[in-house]
């Protein structure tokens, strides 16, 4: 394959943690004609993404915008912004993207505080309580996972803002495998900073990082005692841009604007609900499928995540053969494991435009073929009959 021949680049089937299937209609967005980031008509189009993007993490935030950068900016932001050096930061570590937030909380000067979780389980909301009743001092900020890649827990959220908020802190939450598969739903769970990825459930390519955050967080960032560390993801300035001000802060990427712009009017004709059970339906029928198979998923039913599923691999099984062969002789990346999981779990997304019974068949039936096992396919298809999604 010759690397300077774009056609030679092969369409692959992403059911791994991400990137997830891009439509054709968002990758031709980004061969639109390349407008300045200050031209009227590009403003519009930010204008329409802002608001597109308020409406799917269910906020009225002012501040809604998509930052220049993958998932891994919108978290370098939020705590770049929120956790001054000599701050109290209480982070939930539940997996692997947990333990980076950490780290780049730590990598501010925050004094971090871990609540270690068990890998393939969630945090339990009585933890949090007695954590933050017996801490020596106030947390600034409470920050966890909403949905973790590495483990595929959906960590459920509803409550938890009421215990962070009666302690003083802020919370700063990580929906980068949520957004666009299930509700975020910032003002209702009072989430205060949030960020997420594209290239997951939106269904855009990686290299914008979806941010909000609510007033109270903004009134702290106003008060700040020193300036922000990080100029380029500052957003006290960035807001000046997105804002009415219009404000040059940097060039913005604009074909990965008009890639959004595209992502998310798609999400708008499907309806989010219907987005939504369209990921639990897709989710329901990997699942069923690969039960069928007398495989064995690692999370409970009860959190498990409904982009991104875990699933042990069989005694005696190679990981890195059969992924190969998924690869090369089917065209379909999932992902492996992470951490403690690394060689022992395949991580199987069903995101965005792969949360469809067809591309989910698809990677059933390649396992069967590789595995020598039968009845995924069927079983797969039972259920996405009868899984309504609601
Ligand atoms: C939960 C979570 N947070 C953060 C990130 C980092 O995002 P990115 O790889 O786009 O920088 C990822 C990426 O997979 C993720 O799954």
């Amino acid at each position: 394959m010759a690397w300077s021949d774009p056609n030679s680049i092969p369409e692959r089937l992403l059911m791994g943690p991400g990137p997830s299937p891009v439509s054709s209609a968002v990758r031709l967005a980004m061969a639109r004609p390349v407008l300045g980031h200050l031209d009227p008509l590009f403003l519009a189009i930010m204008d329409e993404v802002a608001e597109q993007l308020r409406w799917v993490f269910g906020t009225k935030n002012r501040l809604a915008l998509p930052l220049s950068g993958t998932g891994s900016a919108g978290m370098e932001a939020a705590v770049a912004n929120w956790v001054e050096p000599g701050h109290r930061i209480l982070v939930v570590v539940a997996g692997l993207f947990g333990q980076r937030l950490a780290d780049a909380a730590a990598r501010q000067g925050g004094l971090v505080d871990v609540l270690e979780v068990p890998w393939g389980s969630a945090l339990d909301p009585g933890q949090l309580e007695t954590r933050l009743r017996e801490a020596a001092a106030p947390y600034a900020v409470v920050a966890l996972v909403m949905a973790e890649t590495s483990t595929g827990v959906l960590q459920p959220l509803d409550g938890l803002s009421d215990l962070v908020h009666r302690h003083g802190a802020l919370f700063l939450v990580d929906a980068v495998t949520a957004i666009g598969g299930m509700p975020v739903d910032v003002d209702r769970r009072g989430l205060d900073v949030v960020y997420a990825g594209t290239q997951k459930c939106l269904a855009v390519p990686p290299g914008l990082a979806p941010f909000t955050a609510g007033e109270a967080a903004l009134d702290i960032l106003r008060r700040r005692a020193t300036p922000v560390p990080s100029w380029y993801l500052d957003l006290s300035m960035l807001e000046r841009y997105w804002g009415g001000e219009r404000f040059y802060h940097h060039t913005a990427p604009v074909s990965m604007i008009y890639a959004l712009a595209e992502g998310l009017r798609r999400i708008r004709a499907e309806g989010l609900d219907a987005r939504f059970a369209r990921h639990r339906r897709a989710s329901a029928a990997l699942w069923a499928g690969l039960q069928a198979m007398g495989l064995s998923l690692v999370v409970d039913a009860a959190v498990r995540l409904f982009s991104l599923t875990t699933v042990h691999i069989p005694e005696g099984v190679d990981d890195t053969v059969v992924r190969g062969r998924l690869l090369n002789e089917f065209g379909i990346e999932i992902g492996g494991g992470l951490g403690p999981f690394k060689g022992r779990v395949w991580r199987i997304g069903t995101m965005g435009e792969g949360a469809q019974l067809e591309p989910v068949t698809r990677v059933l039936s390649a396992l069967e073929a590789i595995l020598h096992r039968t009845g995924g396919v069927e079983a797969a298809v039972l259920a996405w009959q009868t899984t309504s999604g609601v």
